[in-house]
C-alpha cells in the first residue's frame, strides 16, 4: 500500500469561474480564454441544460456538457460526479466536436458517480411543467430536475452502473418499474418502451465506457502533483436550487460550494472565485426578475446582444445591472474578482440605468429576500449613468476604453463592493482586458 499520493501539495492555483446572474453571462468565452493557463478544467454541476458558446475565429463551439477547456489541444476536461448525463446528448456532442476536429475521447474524462438521464425524465417534466395547477419553471426540457430527483430520492443510477450490465439490467428494471407506477397513479397512458430504451442505453454505454473513471481521484491526484485546475460553472448562482430565486431555479448547486459536492474536491484546494457577470442582466425561463426592462429598450439589448438561448433558441428576457443582486451572489460565492462581459453591447445607448437598491414595503434595501413573494415584491430603485456612444468592442487596454464607459465600470465596482478584474468587449478570445495587478491576473498566474 502507499500512502504518499495523500500527502497535500501545497499550491495557490486551483479557481472557480462561475456565474454571477441568471446564466448566459459569458462564463464558456472567458473559461475558454482562462483555461490556457491550467491543466484540467471540470464542470461540477448541471448538464446539457447548459450551452457555453466559444468563438474562435470563424468558428463557433456550443458546449453542453463537456467542458469549455476540450478547445485547447492536450487539456484534461472533467464532468465530475454532481452532473447528470443524457448519455446520447453526451455521445451527439463528441462527435460534433470531433468533427470540428478536437481530440475529445483522449481529453474527457466522465465520473462514475455522476447520474444518468433517460428519455423518461423528459417525460415526467413533460407532465410537471404542464400541470394546470402548478406555474411552469420554464426549463430547457432536458430531463434535469427528474433525474435529479431520482438521485436525491435513491432510484437514480449513476455512470458508474450504467457501464456494468449486470448492474444496469437490475437498476435500470426497478426504475422502470417505478416510473410505470408514477405513470399510472397519474392516469398517463403515453406509450413509452421501456425496453427499447434500455437496448439503446446499453449500447451508448458501451461508447462511454473507456472514459469513465473515479474523477474525485483524478482531480485530487493532478492536485496533489502541482496541475492546476479550473472549475466552470453552469447555469448561474441565482439558478442554483438553494441561493437562487427557488423554485424558478435549475436542481443543481450552481454556487461555488458545489464545486467541493460536485468534483470531489476539498475547499482547501480552491484558491479563487471568479464571478462572471453581464453589463446588464438576462433571464430565460420563467420567474421573478426585478430589473427586467419590458419596453423597447430591452428589445433592442436582445437585439443588439442577441440574446437567445444557445441551447433553446428561447428569446433571453433582458433588464439593467442589479447592485443588490450581485451584492448578494457575491457574498455566497466569496468572489475574489468580477469579469464584466458584452460591455460592447450598451455601446449604443444615452444612458444606462443601473438598479442600486431595492424599495421593499416603502423601504430601501440591498438585501436580496428569500421568498417568492418577497422578490416579486422589490421595487428597483434606479440610477442613470451616461452613455459612452463610442465603439468599445474590440477594445483591449482599458485606458482606451471611453471616459464614461470606464465611469460605469467603476461605478459597478463601487457599488457591489468587488474587484472588475476582467472586461469582455466582444465574443472572440482577443476581445477581453485583464486589468494589469489585479486580483484576477494574480490568480490566473
Ligand atoms: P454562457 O452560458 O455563460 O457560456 O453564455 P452563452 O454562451 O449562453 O451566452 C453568451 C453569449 O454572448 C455568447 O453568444 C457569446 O459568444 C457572447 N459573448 C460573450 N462575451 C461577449 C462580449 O463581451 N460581447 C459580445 N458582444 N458578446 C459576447
Ligand atoms: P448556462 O450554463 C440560462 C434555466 C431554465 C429554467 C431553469 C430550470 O448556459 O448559463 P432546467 O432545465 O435546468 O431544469 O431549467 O433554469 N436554465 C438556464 N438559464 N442559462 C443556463 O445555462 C440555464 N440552464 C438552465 O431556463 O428557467
Ligand atoms: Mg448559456
Amino acid at each position: 500500500m502507499r500512502y504518499n499520493k495523500l500527502v497535500p501539495h501545497f499550491n495557490m492555483s486551483n479557481i472557480v469561474v462561475l456565474g454571477a446572474q441568471w446564466g448566459d453571462e459569458g462564463k464558456g468565452k472567458i473559461v475558454d480564454l482562462f483555461s490556457e493557463r491550467f491543466d484540467v478544467v471540470a464542470r461540477y454541476q448541471g448538464g446539457h441544460n447548459a450551452g457555453h458558446t466559444v468563438r474562435i475565429g470563424d468558428k463557433k463551439f456550443i458546449l453542453k456538457l463537456i467542458p469549455s477547456g476540450i478547445l485547447r489541444p492536450g487539456k484534461q476536461a472533467v464532468i465530475g460526479n454532481g452532473l447528470v448525463i443524457d448519455p446520447a446528448a453526451l455521445i451527439d456532442e463528441i462527435e460534433a466536436l470531433e468533427t470540428l476536429g478536437i481530440d475529445v475521447r483522449s481529453q474527457l474524462a466522465v465520473s462514475n458517480r455522476a447520474h444518468v438521464i433517460f428519455p423518461f425524465h423528459r417525460i415526467v417534466e413533460k407532465i410537471a411543467e404542464s400541470r394546470p395547477d402548478r406555474v411552469a419553471i420554464g426549463t430547457t426540457s432536458r430531463g434535469i430536475g427528474p433525474c435529479y430527483e431520482d438521485k436525491v430520492g435513491r432510484r437514480g443510477i449513476r455512470i458508474g452502473e450504467f457501464v456494468d450490465p449486470e448492474s444496469f439490467a437490475c437498476l435500470y428494471g426497478y426504475l422502470a418499474e417505478d416510473k410505470q407506477a408514477l405513470a399510472r397513479a397519474f392516469g398517463i397512458d403515453e406509450p413509452v418502451d421501456l425496453q427499447a430504451i434500455r437496448q439503446q442505453y446499453a449500447q451508448l454505454a458501451e461508447r462511454i465506457r473507456p472514459m469513465v473513471c473515479d474523477t474525485a481521484a483524478l482531480l485530487n491526484n493532478a492536485i496533489g502533483s502541482g496541475k492546476r485546475v479550473l472549475f466552470e460553472g453552469a447555469q448561474g448562482t441565482m439558478l442554483d436550487i438553494d441561493h437562487g430565486t427557488y423554485p424558478f431555479v435549475t436542481s443543481s448547486s450552481a454556487a461555488a460550494g458545489g464545486v467541493c459536492t460536485g468534483a470531489g474536491v476539498p475547499p482547501t484546494k480552491i484558491h479563487g472565485v471568479l464571478g462572471v457577470s453581464k453589463a446588464y442582466i438576462t433571464r430565460v425561463g420563467g420567474g421573478p426578475f426585478p430589473t427586467e426592462a419590458k419596453d423597447e429598450m430591452g428589445e433592442r439589448i436582445r437585439k443588439v446582444g442577441n440574446e437567445y438561448g444557445a441551447v433553446t433558441g428561447r428569446p433571453r428576457r433582458c433588464g439593467w445591472f442589479d447592485v443588490p443582486l450581485l451584492r448578494y451572489t457575491a457574498m455566497v460565492n466569496g468572489f475574489d474578482s468580477l469579469v464584466i462581459t458584452k460591455l460592447d453591447v450598451l455601446d449604443e445607448l444615452d444612458d444606462i440605468p443601473v438598479c442600486t437598491a431595492y424599495r421593499v414595503d416603502g423601504r430601501e434595501s440591498l438585501e436580496m429576500p428569500a421568498t417568492r413573494r418577497g422578490v416579486e415584491a422589490i421595487e428597483p430603485v434606479f440610477e442613470r449613468l451616461p452613455g459612452w456612444r463610442t465603439r468599445t468592442a474590440g477594445v483591449t487596454r482599458y485606458e482606451d476604453l471611453p471616459v464614461r464607459a470606464r465611469n460605469y465600470l467603476r461605478f459597478l465596482q463601487d457599488r457591489t463592493g468587488v474587484e472588475i478584474g476582467c472586461i469582455s468587449t466582444g465574443p472572440e478570445r482577443d476581445q477581453t482586458i485583464v486589468m494589469p495587478g489585479s486580483k484576477l491576473e494574480k490568480l490566473l498566474g
